[in-house]
């Protein structure tokens, strides 16, 4: 069965990078319009306009800071004028401020909880409107494996993970009778700039614990990501897909 998601909008924010690009570039060719959103305007509508041209699907590129409310509120309107609103929602943005706990600032624990866990927050309630009132939608939350190991220099991201999966399987039941699925993907270690920074010597540490030994691709987690946006995952909310490689 191929996965079809023609008549469907699609936001996913974080877009012009990493997972969430090749989230968007995986919903755009299975016929979706694609809303791309990031902290940079210019760089979202770029990212947006390469999608077009590569998959031949509608796109919008626009800017969503999580971290700034009203920017929010403002890519909603133009969306909502756009498209009517969204069927598939896709929270992948998040950042990581990683420090040792007793180094940890409370601004380092702010602005980690602020965009990750309560931007998730206010996109998702901006966004379920419309699944609600047609009984159709779907919540996919990028959280990680961290959320179920814990990871010494994370708390902060860890927490926010692991309250992103809360959320999930809360929502998730509030939304089941009407048809609204919300789940989760937890990647493990994957190739984007989020890691590129890390030293050499960690890296190394963390694929002897990868079972299939290597890092995944962010093309990986998009298949994940997409087979809950299909009918194929039609009786599936409330979970959490790990792809990690085995590591966990
Ligand atoms: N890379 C990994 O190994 C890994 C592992 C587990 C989970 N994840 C999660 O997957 C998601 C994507 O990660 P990635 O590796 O592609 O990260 P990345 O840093 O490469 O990209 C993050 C994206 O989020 C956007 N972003 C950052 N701050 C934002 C804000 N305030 N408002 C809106 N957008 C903002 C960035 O512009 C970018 O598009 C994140 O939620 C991350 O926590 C990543």
């Amino acid at each position: 069965m191929e996965i079809r998601l023609e008549g469907k909008t699609a936001l996913v924010t974080g877009s012009t990078r990493g997972i969430g690009r090749a989230i968007a570039y995986a919903l755009a060719r299975a016929g979706a319009t694609v809303v791309v959103t990031g902290t940079d305007a210019e760089r979202a509508r770029r990212t947006a306009q390469s999608i077009a041209d590569e998959t031949g699907a509608k796109t919008l590129g626009l800017r969503l800071d999580l971290s700034d409310p009203p920017s929010i509120d403002e890519a909603f309107k133009e969306i909502e004028t756009a498209f009517g609103g969204v069927d598939v929602l896709i929270n992948n943005a998040g950042i990581t401020r990683d420090k040792l706990f007793l180094r940890m600032s409370e601004q380092d624990w702010e602005e980690v909880i602020r965009v990750n866990l309560t931007g998730t927050f206010l996109v998702t309630k901006r966004a379920v409107k419309k699944m609600i009132k047609q009984r159709w939608g779907r919540i996919v939350n990028l959280t990680s494996v961290v959320a179920f190991t814990g990871n010494a220099g994370q708390t902060n991201y860890a927490a926010s993970k692991a309250g992103l999966v809360g959320f999930t399987k809360s929502l998730a039941k509030e939304l089941a009778p009407r048809n609204v699925l919300v789940n989760a993907v937890a990647p493990g270690f994957i190739e984007t700039d989020m890691t590129a920074g890390l030293p050499e010597e960690l890296k190394k540490r963390y694929l002897e614990e990868i079972p299939l030994g290597r890092f995944g691709r962010p093309e990986e987690v998009a298949g994940a990501v997409l087979f809950l946006c299909s009918e194929l995952a039609s009786y599936v909310t409330g979970t959490v897909v790990h792809v990690n490689g085995g590591m966990y």
